[in-house]
């Protein structure tokens, strides 16, 4: 037995001293671009995020759509691996059928649904067009196109069906999957259009909007290969990977992570082997989740493309309950970062790190990031938004999203926690977080503040972060007197069912 000679500290006991912010010092200027993968130091990683965020792999974070919209604004998802592997290879199939510029269909209805609640829905969700299919879901067949410049409720009246309004398939310009953004926005302006679907096999994969065009600067940092397609992420375990890497390689999956509460393993190392000998560098595989440099060194040696930081952190996890083990975050980041500099010192390759749970505001990701860490894997943060799969509710007057562990009993994540078939015991709670909008609004917030606080720090690059940042550990009572001292009143959270749900 041993005992560290340290006291397991988390974020929030730091804060960060300003540095001189120079002229040179603008929000323009600043980059907030990160490395996903390993690389070659001084050299470029095949793989760069332009926003440090990326989603966590869970059921209730990481669907297509939010991969979708994370990926337009400059981040990364990893598919959740809780599910069956045609499942998931159809999910990472979902995303890489989008390229730029392209928009997945929001609103879609069938030809029979009132007009009146089209212009609700429209409304709702602050769109200007819907897609009419048979089924009256996005996957279903492609019927036609019904935007608010084909009705007036007080004209056509709020019952009529849309089959009396919409326009007909037969008379839309459609282009195929094969179509580029230039094509697209060329069929636009010379068809006169609003929008332009995209089909495959009858269904519509994604829409092209005019008002998209004139405003393409909106999601210029969108995270794509060199094929213009989004590019997304998958979560792996270390049992059925020989299945599950070839078919989500099969579907063009551009980055791997391996999904454990504990990445110091044997298990591990063996999944990243057969990795690297089916594919050599041609696919990148990250590990983790780890603690300390050993751990780190152990990944780093057996191949990962990038390391995951963080056990017992996380907003749904009560795993240092249950089992004892963990370790506060920046303690266990500011060891894993000495250990990735270490590496690079003597080996010339850069492991790039994620820092992965228990990030309650955003002033935490900026520690994090000050401390070394290369981008963030966030949960909670993202299931609170518009796109990540789970039910919006209503309770007591406020909106909610369900948000659950991968340790939890309505996951039954067993591979994740080393446990067989029906788990033995919980890791993870199910519950609700407050409702926080649509994924873009909260993402440029964020950029926002990372921008500030990295030119208050007179950084403009994360790397000059790194190495500039300049924080200090803060006193029990300092703790206390951090944020607003008035009394902001909360709302509460009942028991029992929620009395809408969405
Ligand atoms: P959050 O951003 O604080 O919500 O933490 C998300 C992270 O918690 C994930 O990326 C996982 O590493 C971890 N996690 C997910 N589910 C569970 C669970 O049930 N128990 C413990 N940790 C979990």
């Amino acid at each position: 037995m041993k005992i560290l000679d340290e006291i397991s500290r988390t974020l929030s006991e730091y804060l960060l001293i300003p540095g001189l912010t120079t002229e040179e010092c603008t929000p323009d200027r600043v980059d907030l671009g990160a490395p996903l993968v390993r690389h070659r130091t001084g050299e470029e990683p095949d793989i760069r995020i332009a926003t440090p965020m990326v989603s966590a792999i869970m059921q209730a974070v990481s669907s297509p759509r939010l991969a979708v919209a994370l990926a337009q604004a400059g981040g990364l998802s990893f598919i959740h691996q809780n599910q069956q592997i045609e499942d998931q290879q159809a999910e990472v199939l979902a995303v890489k059928r989008h390229k730029a510029g392209f928009r997945t269909v929001d609103v879609a209805v069938a030809p029979q649904t009132p007009l009146g609640d089209v212009a609700r829905l429209l409304a709702a969700t602050e769109q200007g067009m819907a897609v009419v299919t048979q089924s009256g879901t996005a996957d279903g067949e492609f019927l036609g196109l019904i935007g608010l410049d084909d009705f007036h409720l007080e004209r056509h009246g709020a019952t009529e069906p849309v089959s009396s309004r919409m326009r007909t398939r037969e008379g839309l310009v459609t282009a195929s999957t094969s179509v580029s953004l230039p094509e697209a926005n060329e069929l636009i302006w010379q068809h006169r259009l609003n929008a332009l679907p995209v089909i495959e096999n009858g269904q519509v994969v994604s829409l092209v909007l005019k008002k998209d065009c004139q405003a393409q600067q909106t999601y210029h940092r969108t995270t794509v290969d060199n094929a213009e397609r989004l590019r997304v992420g998958a979560g792996i375990n270390s049992r059925d990977y020989s299945d599950r890497i070839p078919a989500l390689v099969d579907a063009g999956v551009d980055v791997l992570c391996l999904d454990s509460s504990d990445g110091y393993s044997e298990y591990q190392a063996k999944t990243l082997e057969f990795a690297r000998n089916k594919y050599g560098d041609g696919v990148h595989v990250g590990a983790g989740n780890v603690v300390d440099g050993r751990a780190f060194r152990y990944l780093a040696e057996a191949g990962a493309a990038f390391v995951k930081v963080g056990i017992g952190g996380g907003a749904i996890c009560t795993t240092r309950a249950q089992k004892g083990i963990g370790r506060g975050q920046a303690s266990a980041l500011l060891d894993v970062v000495a250990a990735r500099d270490a590496y690079a010192h003597e080996t010339g390759t850069y492991v790039p790190l994620a820092c992965d749970g228990g990030l309650l505001n955003d002033s935490h990701m900026t520690i994090a990031l000050a401390m070394g860490a290369d981008f963030i894997m966030l949960g909670r943060y993202f299931a609170r938004l518009d796109e990540s799969p789970s039910r919006k509710v209503q309770i007591d007057g406020q909106w909610y999203k369900e948000y659950w562990g991968e340790g939890s009993r309505r996951a039954q994540n067993a591979a994740r926690y080393g446990q067989r078939g029906q788990m033995a015991f919980e890791e993870g709670v199910d519950g609700y977080v407050p409702y926080a909008g649509s994924l873009y609004d909260n993402v440029e917030e964020t950029r926002a503040k990372l921008t500030a606080t990295m030119i208050s720090c007179g950084s403009t690059t994360l790397r000059d972060f790194h190495r500039d940042a300049v924080l200090v550990p803060v006193s029990a009572e300092s703790l206390t007197q951090t944020g607003a001292q008035i009394h902001v009143r909360r709302p509460a959270i009942t028991d029992g069912e929620p009395s809408v749900i969405r």
